[in-house]
């Protein structure tokens, strides 16, 4: 009853009073101002997703954002969106927010793997499917993770660059270990190098992860690297083009950019400009669009109390948590026109303009 004298009030007031109607409800006025429509609008029935993400830092995420509304509002269901740069407790504010604000499915992209789990306790306390986007929930009954194929993210990448140094000493610039995808991402890249490795062909002289995913703390491991091997370094394989450039970075410093082969993943605009001016040799192009499209399309069927059936499950430590895992594509020089050009991802002018910081 309370909550309907609420809404009539912030119709009538709602420019005026939204702190009010804050008050009213406790919760954000802007989040509040969402909810008013969809009685105007006639959109009670409408889905309501809430999205859950941990930063828009990398490039991709805004895409993801941007992306995923577009898909969702396209199936007529209505997006409420919170960015936790990387903040675990705010992430977990966030998606209790939504959940009390009455969403009906609950789409998360974890800062940290282990930390959300008790975020997946409380949509379900609360009768809400949560579906992992991209990164996979520890330990809790996830019911349902999609995202790309992370272990073949890490076998195109070692592959590519095997092929470039078949002999020689790699560095390994991991990301952030919070995140479950650098886990199967660097499985990926060892399913391909160990071989190498046992023959004594190439010797990983540096392995880190990179807190944060930060760039800066990537380069900062790349000229510790550098430094620790006498610059002797003749690959190296990033987990992201975040840290790649990081990477890159520390090499032009030792004048090194250029002749040290280097795999990213992402296709960030940055990278494919690298790609060209020739100081990395590929990234993983992950068509973003796919994504959103699927997790969008599932959110909605699982909102309405649909089952989802998947030919694929990967285990989160608690259970097999139904999957789907799109494919990834290696980008090179050879192939950038054919795939992130072709797709729209980045045009054909943004891609072939000057790299700016390398
Ligand atoms: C990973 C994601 C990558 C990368 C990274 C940094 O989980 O799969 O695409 O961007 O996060 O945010």
């Amino acid at each position: 009853m309370k909550q309907i004298q609420c809404r009539i009030a912030g119709l009538l007031m709602a420019l005026v009073a939204a702190g009010m109607l804050a008050a009213c409800e406790g919760q954000e006025p802007e989040a509040q101002k969402e909810r008013i429509l969809p009685p105007e609008t006639g959109q009670d029935e409408a889905v309501k997703i809430g999205f859950s993400m941990d930063t828009l830092k990398e490039e991709r995420w805004l895409k993801d954002r941007d992306l995923f509304r577009q898909a969702a509002e396209k199936l007529g269901a209505e997006v409420e969106i919170a960015a936790a740069n990387g903040d675990d407790a705010l992430q977990i504010a966030q998606a209790e927010a939504m959940i009390q604000g009455g969403i009906d499915v609950l789409v998360i992209v974890p800062h940290n793997a282990e930390a959300t789990a008790a975020i997946v306790h409380k949509a379900h306390e609360a009768g809400i499917k949560v579906i992992a986007y991209d990164r996979l929930v520890k330990n809790a009954d996830v019911d349902l993770y999609v995202s790309f194929d992370n272990e073949q993210v890490g076998e195109l990448q070692a592959r590519a660059i095997l092929e470039a140094v078949p002999k020689g000493n790699y560095v390994y610039i991991g990301g952030a270990p919070t995140d479950n995808n650098v886990h199967l991402i660097k499985k990926g890249v060892l399913n391909v190098l160990q071989p190498a490795i046992d023959r004594g062909d190439i010797n990983i002289v540096y392995d880190e992860w990179t807190d944060d995913w930060a760039p800066e703390n990537a380069q900062h491991n790349m000229a510790e690297a550098l430094r620790a091997n006498g610059n002797q370094i003749d690959a190296v394989i990033a987990a992201n083009d975040a840290t790649a450039g990081g990477a890159i970075k520390a090499l032009a410093a030792q004048g090194m950019n250029g002749k040290i082969p280097v795999a990213g993943q992402d296709a960030e605009l940055a990278a494919a400009q690298r790609i060209v001016a020739g100081t990395q040799t590929m990234t993983v192009y992950k068509p973003i669009q796919n994504l959103t499209a699927q997790v969008a399309e599932l959110a909605v069927q699982l909102a309405k109390g649909e089952e989802i059936m998947t030919s694929v499950s990967v285990n989160n430590g608690k259970t097999e948590v139904p999957s789907i895992l799109l494919a990834p594509t290696a980008v090179d020089a050879g192939n950038l026109a054919d795939t992130v050009i072709a797709d729209g991802f980045h045009s054909k002018e943004e891609v072939y303009q000057e790299a700016k910081n390398d």
